[in-house]
């Protein structure tokens, strides 16, 4: 934590509904948070999750150009001294040379007990798969997808009863519990 003393600069990058984002707001505005939100950036100008966003008054960015999506974005973050990015339902792929030239932290949600089920469908696949437990996990973003250092899981049960929109909502229920405990864990131990 000494690298970053006060509360650091996050972007949420987001993609769709962003509940994610909306619990990532209510962390930040605890006095105790280890992060300040200043920007939000979505590759979906039509985005449901921006009105969160916008409701808290926090700097938005859209642009759903692909080839200067990227530069554009990094230009913000360089502008906003964002020394965090909190990838939350963000469904673009990001580039090695974003990471490279970002070169700060990237942490991301996924709706799965990594390293299974990377990509998409996770929980469809762990329901056909007859897996006990299903669940989210927080980790570092690397170049390859959903293979960064894992930073903090909880897992769920997977009932009989269970089909993929019930477990779906099970894991995003966690998801939205882990992602705060991650971002501190993932700060404390810089
Ligand atoms: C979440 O399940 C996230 O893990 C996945 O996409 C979903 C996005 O949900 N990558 P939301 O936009 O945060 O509501």
């Amino acid at each position: 934590m000494e690298k970053y003393p006060g509360k650091i600069n996050t972007a949420v990058f987001i993609s769709g509904r962003g509940s994610n984002l909306k619990s990532l707001i209510k962390y930040s505005k605890k006095k105790n948070s280890l992060i300040k939100i200043i920007l939000v950036i979505s590759n979906n100008p039509d985005a449901e999750g921006l009105k969160y966003a916008s409701r808290s008054k926090i700097k938005i960015y859209r642009n759903k150009n692909k080839s200067n999506f990227e530069n554009e974005s990094l230009k913000l973050l360089k502008k906003y001294n964002i020394d965090l990015i909190c990838l939350a339902g963000f469904m673009k792929i990001l580039s090695g040379n974003f990471i490279k030239k970002f070169s700060k932290p990237i942490l991301n949600i996924h709706p799965s007990l990594l390293p299974k089920y990377k990509g998409l469908n996770t929980n469809e696949r762990a329901i056909k798969n007859k897996d006990r437990f299903a669940g989210a996990s927080i980790h570092k973003v690397t170049e390859k997808l959903d293979s960064g250092k894992v930073i903090l899981q909880k897992k769920v049960k997977i009932l009989k009863s269970d089909n993929v929109r019930s477990l779906e909502k099970k894991v995003l229920k966690i998801e939205h519990e882990i992602y705060p405990k991650g971002i501190d864990k993932f700060l404390t131990n810089l």
